[in-house]
């Protein structure tokens, strides 16, 4: 029996493998680009088949397959790239999680992991969004998220699939590219410990919620372990920092490391009308503490600062920034 990731070529899909092929799971990564490199280092302990989602059949054939008993659903189009092509990011991301569930369903898979996100709130929240919080995304992933979410809820219900969901703030580690409101954070950091300059492309004072990678894939991993009876709400908020730290925030922590680091601001105001529809400060999630016993790694700003810098600095290569 395997354990499949889709979108297992991605930031946290490579993550993820590492950790589940240490344990000493057989681990299948489907994903529409594949990067080799990635997984060069656990190749004897993946197979990486190249499909899209997009197709039914792909997605049916690598489930029967592959004996999967288990699915991280992580293949997605993230929410700029989203933001640009929204009918493709409708493909991927609402028909291709139908292909998901569906080959789930009919080929006898037990759970489902499903990540969804903070995108999925969006108007009207007020600073603190809770797992009851209203869902009204004002993007098309934003929308995509709470889909999957729903779907998933139908698929456990109507056919008794496990599956469950957990909702990352912005992803931050070394080495993301992906465009996004809040990859000032980590672009801040990474720069810093390279000894580049950075321009910011927010003001100074402002916040989003974030989750360090290490965080997110422990969260995951945790969630996917949790006893069956714990899981109640089955959608979860997961959280690190409260309230999310500020762009300023975050300089004068990476100083105390770094004291010369060289930040200047230069808001842009795309970025920044976009960000004015957000009013969410802190993420509640007490539902994933209390059910399944999540608590974060990195709660505290200079931690994760502390950690982020030691992992550019000693890692480079593995984070595609030598
Ligand atoms: N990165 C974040 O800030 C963030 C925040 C909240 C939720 N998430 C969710 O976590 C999951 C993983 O995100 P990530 O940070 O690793 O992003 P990523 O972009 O690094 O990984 C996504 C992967 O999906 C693959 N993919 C895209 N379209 C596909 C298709 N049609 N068929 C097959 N594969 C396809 C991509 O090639 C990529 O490797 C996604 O579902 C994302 O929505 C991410």
């Amino acid at each position: 029996m395997s354990i499949l990731i889709t979108g297992g070529m991605g930031f946290i899909g490579v993550g993820l493998a590492h950790e589940l092929v240490a344990k000493g799971q057989d681990v299948v990564l489907f994903d529409i680009v594949i990067r080799p490199e990635r997984v060069a280092d656990i190749k004897d302990n993946v197979k990486i088949i190249q499909g899209d989602l997009k197709v039914w059949p792909e997605v049916m054939n690598v489930v029967r397959d592959n004996k999967v008993e288990d699915i991280f659903h992580l293949g997605a189009m993230l929410s700029v790239p989203s933001e640009i092509n929204p009918w493709g990011s409708f493909q991927t991301n609402v028909v291709g999680t139908m292909h998901m569930m569906e080959a789930a369903r009919l080929f006898g898979v037990k759970k489902l992991i499903f990540p969804s996100s903070v995108a999925s709130y969006g108007l009207d929240t007020g600073e603190v969004v809770t797992d009851v919080t209203l869902q009204r995304p004002v993007t098309i992933y934003g929308a995509s998220k709470v889909y999957g979410e729903l779907l998933g809820r139908f698929y456990r219900r109507r056919f008794d699939l496990d599956f469950r969901s957990l909702r990352y703030g912005g992803v931050i580690g070394p080495g993301v590219k992906t465009p996004g409101i809040a990859q000032f954070y980590p672009w801040m950091i990474e720069n810093a410990a390279l000894g580049k300059p950075f321009e910011c492309f927010v003001t100074e004072d402002t916040a989003n919620p974030v989750t360090y990678f290490k965080d997110a894939i422990r969260a995951t991993l945790q969630l996917y372990d949790a006893p069956k009876k714990n899981i109640k709400t089955v959608c979860y908020n997961i959280n690190e920092f409260s309230p999310s730290p500020t762009a300023r925030e975050l300089e004068l922590t990476i100083r105390k490391f770094i004291p010369d680091a060289k930040v200047t601001y230069k808001p842009d105001p795309v970025v920044m009308a976009f960000h004015k529809n957000q009013t969410m400060k802190v993420v509640d999630d007490r539902r994933a503490r209390e059910e399944w016993g999540w608590r974060p790694l990195f709660s505290k700003l200079e931690d994760m600062v502390a950690d982020f810098i030691n992992e550019v600095r000693t890692k480079p290569q593995y984070y595609g920034l030598a």
